[in-house]
């Protein structure tokens, strides 16, 4: 497996790839690789000739520092784990923070037609100026006929279409449904700093979106953020940051329901100081 540290090394592949008229699929992740990586890998390869991986735990997209400071960091393990799947189909691109940012340690500042300012990004000050800084430097040094993210990150990826479609960066984003463990908590490489409690107590968030989901049918979005929030209340091991039903296409909460529109429901909440997000398709 070729693993690259320097964009410039990359990006000669990059041009023997593209000489050659070969399809690029392209996984950004943060490392601490796991399932739910792989299912994106994997989809890519069925998709495109080579797939690029890059592992990048990016400074700017961390409004919080004990959380970039924490952040795993196992390249060894995840380049491991990435030979299970295929050895000579997969390009890995693990870059310094100065082969990104080359001196400026800085995000550049987005607007996302709002998408930016609800749940995560009322939440997690800077993040999407981050991740949009990121994506966008990663697209231009892979420059991927194909990318994908996960929907877990169901506001990330919703946000990086609209990147592409404002700044015009030829590449099609493909969305990949959330991998789970079998007790249903959604795959997050932070979950390996949960501790066994919490660990434990983690798949409480999802078996409440789907309890949320089933109530949607019958009752307002209001009556079910109530429902949820005092679901969370009788739970100790858990802190609800937020619950919202928000419409897809704007991310904005659901005031009055409407079968024309699709929502999904979103949860943020703390197990000790791990942050857990997860959410739902509704209809
Ligand atoms: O979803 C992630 O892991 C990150 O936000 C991404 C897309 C790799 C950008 O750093």
């Amino acid at each position: 497996m070729k693993i690259f540290h320097n964009k410039s090394e990359l990006s000669h592949l990059i041009d023997n790839l593209k000489a050659n008229n070969l399809d690029i699929g392209f996984v950004p992740t943060m490392g601490a690789l796991h399932k739910g990586h792989l299912s994106l890998v994997k989809k890519g390869l069925s998709e495109n000739d080579i797939v690029v991986v890059s592992i990048f735990v990016n400074p700017t997209q961390f409004d919080n520092k004990e959380d970039l400071i924490k952040y795993p960091r196992t390249l060894g393990a995840d380049v491991e784990l990435l030979r299970t799947v295929s050895d000579d189909k997969i390009v890995v691109y693990a870059p310094s923070v100065e082969d990104i940012y080359e001196g400026k340690v800085q995000s550049q500042s987005f607007e996302f037609d709002g998408l930016e300012n609800e749940m995560e990004g009322a939440f997690r000050d800077g993040h999407f100026d981050g991740v949009g800084t990121i994506v966008k430097r990663l697209f231009e040094i892979v420059r991927p006929n194909r990318a994908y993210f996960g929907e877990k990150d169901f506001q990330q990826l919703q946000i990086i279409k609209k990147l592409v479609e404002l700044h015009n960066i030829p590449v099609k984003v493909i969305g990949c449904p959330i991998d789970r463990a079998q007790d249903g908590l959604a795959m997050s490489s932070r979950n390996t700093r949960l501790t066994p409690n919490h660990r434990k107590v983690a798949p409480f968030i999802y078996k409440t979106l789907k309890s949320a989901k089933s109530k949607f049918g019958t009752k307002s979005a209001k009556k079910v953020s109530e429902w949820v929030e005092k679901q969370f209340n009788e739970q100790p091991l858990l802190k609800l940051e937020y619950f919202i039903i928000a419409d897809i296409e704007t991310l904005k909460p659901v005031k009055r329901k409407s079968t024309k529109k699709a929502y999904r429901a979103f949860i943020a909440a703390y197990a000790g100081d791990i942050r857990l997000i997860d959410n739902i398709a509704l209809n």
